[in-house]
């Protein structure tokens, strides 16, 4: 699609027109990946993070209690998202300096070793080296969001961004180590123009992009963005405000852009309409959802944005967590659609597109 009619569907309001979106981003979805929703299982394995990122409450500078798991308690995740029938585990984390190296390939390792899952790692800004040692390991999938692809709007929330490298080079370095890629962005961070979404949307197909995640930005009122918006925010006029019918024409726009690809319901989503963003996205591009398998002492300190806990409160414990994953895969037969089983990897090789 081209920017103007990127554009001319994020502007629309006519009901015709939406309807015309949401069915097409539907049908794609079914002809390209079918009808299985995929289940990944989210392990928040670490809490600590050494980075300042403007938006997040993870951030550095926040004197807020953290903590790791550890490698026996990620074992025990695994096997419960083995249990629930899960073919994936995501370990995510913030950027802690004690998750070195060799321990995270220790992790990969053990996990390969007992189960069958598929193993995806969104761990955050890495050298070539590091990834390569995780790729041997048995690491499959990374995720790494570009967040924005306005590069002045990226250092400016991004204060301590390393000089030399940036996102997009660890997206095509984890490429060429045959990773799965996955990037994607926020929609509705203070300074994020219209246009600056268009060109989101735009990048997409040009990077070897095998999934791609999407959410809305989330104000953290413990965070610069969340504390001083007007510090940030473009002029009224321009400045995009992540709606959940905002995210639901993204999404399904990502899907047309990268027609093959996997695309999830994201939380951050799920927290901006309780009622019907996660069901909405799946019947408007989505096919992927990312039930959260971390243990509940670990999950209450991960607080990237507000409100992840009310949203996730099902999942608390052991037993909510199967009952959260009962109605979501009654969720999912409710809108004629099956679950996932094996890895769920993305039937795409970059190359030929
Ligand atoms: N609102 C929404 N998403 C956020 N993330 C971090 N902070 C926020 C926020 N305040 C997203 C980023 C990151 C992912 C793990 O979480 O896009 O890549």
């Amino acid at each position: 699609m081209n920017r103007q009619q990127l554009q001319n569907f994020l502007r629309t309001t006519d009901p015709e027109a939406l309807e015309l979106l949401w069915l097409t981003a539907d049908g794609m979805r079914r002809c390209e990946v079918g009808d299985a929703i995929h289940l990944r299982g989210l392990c928040e394995i670490s809490s600590i993070c050494s980075r300042r990122c403007l938006y997040c409450g993870l951030r550095a500078d926040r004197q807020i209690k953290r903590d790791r798991m550890s490698m026996s308690e990620i074992l025990r995740a695994a096997e419960k998202a083995v249990e629930l029938g899960y073919g994936t585990i995501v370990l995510q984390a913030g950027e802690d300096p004690a998750l070195s190296r060799e321990w995270v390939a220790q992790v990969i390792k053990l996990i390969k070793d007992s189960t069958d899952l598929a193993i995806t790692l969104s761990l955050g800004e890495q050298s070539n080296e590091t990834l390569r040692e995780w790729r041997d390991a048995g690491a499959d999938r990374y995720l790494l969001r570009f967040e924005t692809s306005n590069p002045e709007l990226y250092r400016r929330i991004h204060p301590d961004s390393k000089k030399g490298r940036n996102r997009l080079d660890q997206l095509w370095a984890m490429h060429e180590m045959g990773y799965q890629v996955g990037s994607g962005f926020m929609i509705g961070v203070p300074g994020q123009t219209e246009n600056d979404l268009v060109n989101d949307l735009l990048a997409l197909p040009r990077l070897p992009l095998k999934m791609i995640g999407i959410g809305p930005y989330l104000p953290h009122p413990d965070t610069p963005l969340g504390q001083h918006p007007e510090l940030y925010l473009a002029p009224p006029e321009d400045q995009v405000v992540a709606t959940p019918l905002l995210v639901w024409k993204v999404i399904a726009l990502a899907r047309l852009q990268v027609p093959k690809s996997n695309i999830p319901a994201t939380t951050a989503l799920a927290v901006l309409d309780e009622q019907e963003g996660r069901k909405l996205a799946l019947q408007r591009g989505a096919n992927v959802v990312m039930p959260n398998i971390t243990p509940a002492a670990q999950r209450s300190l991960y607080d990237i944005y507000p409100s992840k806990g009310r949203a996730e409160a099902a999942e608390q414990t052991s037993d909510a967590m199967t009952t959260f994953d009962d109605q979501l895969k009654r969720d999912i037969a409710s809108i004629g659609r099956t679950v996932g089983t094996g890895r769920g990897d993305a039937l795409w090789s970059w190359k030929e597109n």
